[in-house]
């Protein structure tokens, strides 16, 4: 069984191998709960995290809870319109103060009624007039970091953390003509599949698996076969990306329901013959099309769990127009999801096998590669620098 620092060595070992020369991670790094527990503290808790989208509280004082690596937070849009993550942890003794989603006012704890706004505030607390060291101001709701991308919210556990635009901006630039601003989802995903999270992140960061796993579904459209990068970035800690030209009957603007539609002006030929599949570290994918966008965001529930929040996104005046394309793409999406959690179940099944042995990346998951060479960074930063400074 190989310990954490066994782990960590492997990881670091990543960083200068060519990304032709790579194979998967060994089985233990999808199993052993010590590397698990350093990938939430080193990267998870430090990192801007996707907790869903501005649709889910288009008004005044609509919320929704969500646990996020164990911390129990309010998503709100307060009276005033701005979007906060607050802790739903009651001030006085720790109670939730709200749970679920809905639309309210103020938030109301049920064990004492100490009454919350929609910012955090306390603004009722009864009978604590003859405490003395009860201080209303010093009681509001602790709030989170929270930035909002074009429709997408997220949130950040480390008040110290550099500003989202950091972490995304590359992303940002590479996908600028995909006017995610113009679309809204159109199909909502919430599951929690059994398995690592990065077994899921890395089956989302490839065409390849379109051979097999989506030969039924999404395989024909964009066949693995397909699959090409751009050439830019390269070890960038921020994302990778990768195309993948489509099929034959979907080229050169063909009538076919799965194809582009709607306003497609700005968008270049290669981006309207293409899938685009953007991984952004450390967990949050969008698989592209020009017009649409099928999203997950992931977070560890353990070290074989992960929960998995996303959704797909369509034009938001074609999603009026076309209702009945609206729905068979999310009829669609729905089934390539189910696969893909199936992937990362069967993975996970596998894993403990005492024959499981780690195999040879494709060259179509290059962006796997990229993947571990980044974990590497993050987690074994100081060995990478020994093995350096020993060559
Ligand atoms: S714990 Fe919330 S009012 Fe007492
Ligand atoms: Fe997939």
């Amino acid at each position: 069984m190989m310990t954490l620092d066994d782990l960590l060595d492997d990881l670091a070992a990543y960083v200068e191998t060519p990304e032709e020369a790579c194979f998967s991670l060994p089985p233990e790094a999808y199993l052993s709960p010590e590397l698990n527990d350093l990938e939430v503290r080193e990267i998870f808790e430090k990192s801007w995290l996707c907790v869903g989208r501005e649709e889910y509280v288009p008004r005044l004082g609509d919320y929704y809870c969500i646990d996020l690596l164990d911390e129990p937070m309010v998503i709100v849009r307060g009276t005033d319109g701005a979007v906060r993550a607050l802790n739903a942890s009651c001030r006085h003794r720790f109670m939730p103060v709200v749970q679920g989603k809905g639309n309210t006012k103020r938030f109301v704890c049920p064990y004492h009624t100490w009454t919350y706004a929609t910012d955090g505030r306390l603004i009722g607390a009864p009978h604590m007039e003859g405490s003395r060291v009860f201080d209303k101001a010093s009681c509001s709701l602790p709030e989170y970091r929270l930035e909002i991308w074009k429709g997408f919210i997220f949130v950040n556990l480390d008040d110290d953390a550099a500003p989202l635009e950091v972490q995304i901006g590359p992303m940002d630039r590479a996908t600028g003509h995909y006017r995610i601003e113009d679309q809204t989802e159109v199909f909502h995903y919430e599951m929690t599949w059994n398995g690592n999270w990065k077994l899921s992140a890395e089956n989302s960061m490839e065409y390849y698996h379109h051979i097999g796993l989506h030969a039924g579904t999404v395989g024909v459209q964009m066949p693995a076969k397909g699959t090409y990068f751009p050439d830019s970035p390269v070890n960038d800690d921020t994302f990778t990306h990768e195309r993948c030209m489509v099929g034959e009957d979907f080229l050169g603007g063909a009538d076919h329901p799965l194809n582009p539609r709607g306003d497609l002006t700005g968008f270049t030929q290669e981006e309207l013959d293409t899938g685009y599949l953007v991984y952004i570290f450390p967990a949050f994918t969008m698989a592209m099309r020009a017009g649409t966008n099928n999203w997950l965001s992931f977070r560890p529930a353990g070290p074989e769990k992960t929960e998995v929040l996303g959704g797909y996104l369509m034009w938001k005046d074609l999603v009026v127009d076309d209702p009945e394309i609206t729905e068979q793409r999310a009829e669609l999406i729905e089934k390539v999801n189910t696969e893909d959690a199936l992937a990362t179940t069967e993975l996970a099944r596998m894993m403990r096998s005492r024959k499981a042995a780690r195999g040879p990346l494709s060259p179509f998951e290059k962006t796997i590669a990229q993947f571990y060479k980044y974990l590497g960074r993050t987690l074994s930063g100081d060995r990478v620098q020994r093995r350096q400074a020993a060559e």
